[in-house]
């Protein structure tokens, strides 16, 4: 559901927009594309609603952007009315824009549409044409595995089609995407039904920070009921202190790894630092970081994984104090971004040392 206001004097157009090239395109959740052309706007990329669901810059902002899902780097447009899909050699040309792009590095090719409805419709025809680009294009070496392309120094070549007229070809370093997944589409599996879309979250979460707690670390999950989070931790052999006035479901109460305290996170103190802190609390996004800030600053734990609701309309404005109130608290390495499983909130990642 499309949410927040458009920035004043900007409207998504009817159509998809050609993005400029030597521009970058960014992907977001359809409805956030105010809030990342808001982000992009400050940090001066001067960015253009190109259709729902994308939103493009001049340049790659110096904080990463939080709404951006991915984003590459436009090498080629085609614009063509009434179907790209029917343009001259239109498989010919594509690859040859992304052999002069990519040149002899290794190449993981990824096609995509927006996360929208319509993008939906056109996501057969955006993957039908991988296969035949990858036979015609001549580059260093071709991988089907986004991390071998990130693992090999290599480049993810991205074909977007933002709409049945306009097909983006461009490429993102493997090393630098904001996701490995085409498009920033990270669907994590997961299990029973009511844990699920939360255990998703966290999944996605540990997957994009690359860390995740081993067996036998010590983790702190606040607000943690029904409990899809701690269920994720105790799988990976941790031990959980799970901290939440509300009931565990029954799957997990019990489990002998567990410890429930049946508290307000407000008022709850280690009884000693632990590795981890987990945060999924449904509550305001900058009483919840003033709560993170204070284990940092107490060092009650060595890593943060933390989900912020943002139903309000400033969000730009509510992530920055977010950011500022974090820092203050001492956490270091802070990525803030919203993940394809969340919705009107963002994952935060960060570290003490
Ligand atoms: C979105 S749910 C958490 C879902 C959980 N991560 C999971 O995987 O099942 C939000 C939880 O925050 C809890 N919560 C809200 N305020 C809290 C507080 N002050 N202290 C502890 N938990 C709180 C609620 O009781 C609720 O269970």
């Amino acid at each position: 559901m499309p949410t927040g206001r458009r920035p004043s004097g900007k409207r998504l157009p009817r159509q998809a927009r050609a993005p400029k090239v030597g521009g970058y395109l960014w992907l977001c959740r359809e409805g956030f594309e105010p809030h990342l052309f808001e982000e992009l706007a400050t940090q001066g990329a001067n960015p253009a609603l190109i259709t729902r669901g994308l939103v493009a810059s001049d340049s790659v902002p110096a904080a990463s952007p939080a709404f951006a899902r991915t984003g590459f780097l436009v090498g080629k447009v085609f614009d063509h009315a009434p179907g790209v899909l029917g343009f001259p050699d239109l498989v010919g040309t594509i690859a040859r824009s992304l052999e002069g792009l990519v040149r002899d590095r290794v190449l993981c090719l990824q096609a995509f549409t927006p996360d929208t409805a319509a993008g939906n419709r056109l996501s057969a025809d955006a993957e039908a044409l991988v296969k035949p680009v990858r036979e015609m294009v001549r580059v260093g070496r071709l991988v089907d595995d986004p991390k071998a392309a990130r693992d090999a120094g290599g480049v993810l070549g991205q074909i977007c089609l933002c709409s049945p007229e306009v097909l983006v070809v461009g490429w993102v370093a493997a090393r630098e995407a904001l996701s490995l997944a085409p498009g920033g589409r990270r669907r994590m599996r997961t299990g029973p039904a009511d844990l699920s879309r939360a255990a998703a979250k966290l999944e996605e979460a540990l997957d994009s920070f690359g860390l995740e707690p081993g067996k036998g670390e010590s983790c702190v999950d606040l607000g943690a009921a029904p409990g899809g989070w701690t269920a994720r931790l105790l799988d990976r052999g941790a031990r959980v202190t799970a901290v939440d006035p509300a009931n565990l479901s029954k799957e997990i109460a019990k489990h002998p790894k567990l410890k429930h305290v049946r508290a307000s996170a407000f008022a709850y103190a280690p009884e000693e630092p632990v590795d981890w802190l987990f945060c999924d609390m449904a509550w305001r996004p900058l009483e919840v970081a003033q709560l993170l800030a204070k284990w940092g600053r107490h060092g009650w734990a060595d890593f943060l994984v933390a989900n912020v609701k943002l139903p309000m309309r400033d969000k730009n404005g509510v992530l920055r104090r977010v950011r500022e109130i974090l820092a203050g608290g001492g956490w270091k390495g802070m990525t803030l971004r919203q993940l394809y499983h969340d919705r009107d909130e963002v994952t935060v990642t960060a570290r003490r040392r």
